[in-house]
């Protein structure tokens, strides 16, 4: 078995072959002059093959699908595909009549040459249902409280209901409590988050999200703590978007960290050791 990483993946890619002991094969990909991508993989590859590819930002799944393809031209007969970051998974049913449910055509694109799907903390595992090969839905939770615990974190927050269970279980691993805010979104940038009475009196509170995309949610969750009387305010999110006014949010609180699903100087946490976890159960 080999580990193949695309290009928004190498760092992680190489470390779970790492964990692995596996070979690490970063394929070549260029640019052809109109934009369209090229990829080749050089060298031989095993029956089976691990791919790596966070399907963010757009060109990241051209690129995956070629890969894809490369690999079963060359024979492999079982590809692991791990997407760390499924982009496009947010929109996972109708909201307006006539709209794509996006999650569902990546899925079945990624699924022609697929033989498993490994996610990592996907926005809802509603797409999991597309999937016409075995799948696995990772968590990103003990590297996240492993870093929450390092900043002393003895208080853990979701900003909002639908991220409860992901703060309880990070709560459980530190063995610290937990509670949640009350968040409504006004628009694709602003949310509001509703007072309510924590007991977060000189607590160091880590609030932790599946992504961070403007900012604007840990901001405005931040303000709340603060006012609740927070000594210390961390962040933590296993995919770190990081768009437009983000890093200008963040200094909100006293510092934050993204996981490597998306690859970026805010990716502060690996998930290696939970994909490698992953791929010997399958191996
Ligand atoms: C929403 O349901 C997600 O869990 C995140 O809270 C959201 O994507 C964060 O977005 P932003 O950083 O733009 O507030």
């Amino acid at each position: 078995m080999n580990v193949v990483a695309g290009s928004a993946s190498l760092g992680l890619g190489e470390k779970v072959a790492r964990e692995l002991d596996l070979e690490f094969i970063k394929p070549h990909v260029e640019r052809f002059p109109d934009g369209e991508i090229y990829v080749r993989i050089d060298g031989d590859v095993d029956e089976e093959v691990v791919l790596v590819q966070t399907t963010y930002p757009n060109e990241k799944i051209i690129e995956l699908f070629l890969l894809q393809d490369a690999l079963r031209e060359m024979g492999v007969r079982k590809i692991i595909t791990v997407i760390p970051y499924f982009g496009y998974s947010r929109q996972d049913k109708l909201f307006q009549p006539g709209e794509a449910i996006s999650a569902r055509a990546m899925v079945h694109h990624i699924s022609l040459n697929s033989d498993y799907f490994i996610g990592i903390d996907l926005h809802s595992e509603e797409l999991l249902k597309w999937f016409r090969v075995p799948v696995m839905h990772l968590h990103a939770t003990e590297p996240i409280a492993e870093w929450l615990k390092a900043k002393g974190v003895n208080m853990v927050i979701s900003p909002d209901k639908g991220g409860y269970e992901r703060a309880r279980l990070v709560a459980q691993k530190m063995g610290v409590e937990f509670d949640y805010l009350e968040k409504t979104r006004l628009s694709g940038t602003e949310v509001i988050i509703k007072p309510k009475n924590l007991d977060a009196e000189g607590k160091i509170v880590g609030i932790v999200d599946d992504i961070i995309s403007t900012g604007g949610t840990i901001a405005r969750a931040a303000e709340q703590l603060r006012e609740q009387g927070a000594s210390r305010i961390y962040a933590v999110c296993t995919h770190g978007l990081f768009i437009g006014r983000a890093l200008e949010n963040m200094k909100k609180v006293n510092d934050f960290a993204a996981t490597d699903t998306i690859e970026s100087g805010n990716s502060k946490i690996t998930v290696a050791s939970v994909v490698a976890r992953a791929i010997r159960e399958i191996a």
